[in-house]
């Protein structure tokens, strides 16, 4: 093993026993007063954590009431159109967690009567709950004695540890899992979970971790040798790729043209304008680019016009130039399948229809007559 990849020592008994009463009484007085924490409800607990994943809690906050409000209940999700899901979803991302979410509830009302389960195995059977949900549900909802790891703990363990190797990696992984099981209390889980994911979030942050106000500081190895900013290890820098796109605003009679993105796609789900990688270089031939491969996602014959706008985004390692095109009819019909949905849409339904960030972007320009 290399040198600096070290097992990390243990805790003793006595190190946990004061973590444990330390994180407690810290989390009584810095609580934040989130909308999933008013109740220990497992639906409202499960909603919140899905969208927790990769989402940013002000973020959250927001969408989680709104959702609440549409589907209070999970039946109520179970019997709501995946479409109406996805448009709540809009601007969360990652739309595969609301589709696995809408399909999880199916399958607790179909097959566990519309109870919610509460152990670790039987969360792990639906769709879109992992370890980490599972334990979070079990022990938020529960009071299971369940362990959780997600990137706040992540991040708190390591420290604690002085865990050099990569938290990421297998090893690292089953190391950190290990801690959360043995720092587990015996009672009070659904606090002490919930603590330690505030701890990481409000306390032990990414950058400039607050060491002085950390009840934890007297036993972190990392805080103790000074590496609390050199632990955990930086992940990998991204290398960007530059990419040019286009989407195309094709209109006929008051609606446009949209295709629905299908499974295995980023956006599976949502509708979206005909949109490609662009190869042309240059005005000149973007026009016959343009109809040929409306024509192959389509099948409908168009007759570009300006330049609406262009829209710079990111998509993971992608830095995308989007151009977006105005075109009309010229003529034929959709080519639309089961598995390829393509229709022509009413201007006016854009605003209840679920698209993609740049999708709506465009949709609101789409609103103003040509
Ligand atoms: N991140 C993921 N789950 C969380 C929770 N329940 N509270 C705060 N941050 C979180």
């Amino acid at each position: 093993m290399a040198k600096d990849c070290s097992p990390p020592m243990a805790f003793d008994a006595q190190a946990k026993r004061r973590f444990r009463q330390r994180l407690l009484a810290w989390y009584a007085k810095h609580r934040r007063d989130l909308p999933w924490r008013k109740s220990k409800n497992p639906y409202r607990v499960w909603v919140s954590e899905v969208m927790l994943q990769q989402t940013q809690v002000e973020t959250v906050k927001a969408y989680f009431q709104r959702f609440l409000k549409e589907f209070p209940t999970i039946k109520k999700l179970a019997a709501a159109d995946e479409q109406e899901v996805l448009r709540l979803w809009e601007g969360l991302g990652y739309y595969r967690r609301a589709r696995q979410l809408h399909a999880a509830a199916q399958q607790i009302v179909e097959v566990h009567g519309g109870r919610f389960p509460s152990d670790l195995k039987t969360l792990q059977t639906l769709p879109g709950i992992g370890r980490y949900t599972a334990g979070a549900i079990a022990s938020i909802a529960f009071d299971k004695r369940a362990p959780i790891l997600e990137a706040n703990t992540i991040r708190l363990f390591s420290r604690l540890l002085a865990y050099r190797g990569d938290p990421t990696k297998s090893a690292g992984q089953k190391l950190l899992w290990q801690t959360a099981e043995e720092v587990l209390p015996r009672k009070e889980i659904a606090q002490f979970n919930q603590a330690l994911m505030e701890l990481g979030s409000l306390v032990c942050k990414p950058n400039e971790p607050n060491c002085e106000e950390c009840p934890a500081a007297t036993i972190c190895l990392a805080n103790e040798a000074g590496l609390q900013n050199t632990i955990p290890i930086a992940a990998k820098k991204i290398k960007f790729t530059d990419v040019n796109e286009a989407a195309v605003v094709v209109r006929k009679k008051g609606q446009v043209l949209l295709r629905q993105c299908v499974e295995g796609e980023r956006w599976a789900g949502l509708w979206d304008f005909p949109r490609f990688e662009l190869e042309s270089e240059g005005p000149l031939f973007v026009h016959d680019e343009l109809v040929a491969k409306v024509r192959q996602q389509t099948g409908i014959e168009i007759k570009p016009a300006a330049l609406m706008t262009t829209i710079k985004h990111g998509v993971t390692r992608y830095r995308i130039t989007l151009d977006c095109y105005e075109a009309r009819w010229a003529s034929g019909r959709v080519q639309s399948t089961k598995a390829k949905p393509v229709r022509w849409w009413p201007t006016k339904s854009l605003a209840d229809l679920p698209l993609s960030t740049t999708g709506r972007k465009i949709a609101r320009l789409v609103a103003r007559p040509l």
